[in-house]
């Protein structure tokens, strides 16, 4: 039998190797392209994840430190403090109270409602930079993370955006977010009231980023480890 022409050693099949593997290293140089569907340049999954997280985790740390800030420079002389919280304006949006309610719930509707969340600090983050700027007296440190804050925001709602694509297959369902309306607040005249609605939003924003960081981190144990961590 003459296989000779079948050897894997011939001219044409070295091409057509050299070619394809060039082919492929082009791919890989190139900067990273969008991906639209399931192909293999996609950053992994669980990277997206490590990535949510970190920036979640940021997010509340740095709402942490910046209610805190608020508390020190306003606290001592304001009645405010002892008035209650009208409430959030995420409130409208149902979410679970604890690790158990949040552990029954289908993990593509626990992401939906962070990325709701998330997308529903877009305006009031934007003007809280913008109202803690205007003010005077307002220590760096609460105007240096609100706008930190407001860009990692951003950042954690496209890393969220990628991560729902990829686990809903490019299914999206569009849920608005909660419409916001605090601005009159923040801009009203007198001063107690306006501090009083940033008192809110600060306290508000601690409490979401918190929540978030919570949700992300189960999720990350759900789908990456299946639940094993
Ligand atoms: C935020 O993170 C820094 C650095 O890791 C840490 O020192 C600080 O205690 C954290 N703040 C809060 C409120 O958790």
């Amino acid at each position: 039998m003459d296989n000779k022409g079948l050897s894997l050693t011939g001219g044409p099949f070295l091409l057509v190797l050299v070619l394809v593997s060039s082919l492929l290293l082009c791919k890989n140089v190139a900067s990273m392209p969008p991906c639209p569907s399931g192909v293999n340049c996609e950053v992994a999954l669980g990277d997206l994840f490590d990535h949510a997280v970190i920036l979640s985790h940021y997010i509340h740390n740095l709402s942490s430190e910046m209610f805190s800030e608020f508390n020190k420079q306003y606290a001592q002389d304001r009645w405010f403090f002892t008035r209650a919280i009208n409430g959030c304006h995420t409130s409208s949006i149902p979410t679970p109270e604890d690790k158990e309610q949040a552990q029954n719930m289908h993990h593509e509707d626990l992401l939906n409602l962070v990325l709701r969340v998330l997308s529903s600090w877009n305006e009031p983050l934007y003007h809280l930079v913008t109202e803690v700027r205007a003010i005077q007296e307002a220590p760096d440190g609460i105007l240096s993370r609100a706008i930190e804050i407001e860009d990692r925001n951003k950042q954690l709602l496209e890393g969220m955006e990628k991560i729902i694509n990829r686990v809903q297959h490019g299914v999206r369902r569009i849920e608005a977010p909660s419409p916001w309306l605090g601005l009159p607040f923040l801009q009203e005249a007198d001063k107690d009231t306006r501090l009083f609605a940033l008192y809110e939003l600060i306290h508000c924003l601690r409490r979401d980023s918190h929540k978030i960081d919570n949700y992300l981190k189960l999720l990350k144990c759900r789908i990456i480890y299946d639940s094993n961590c």
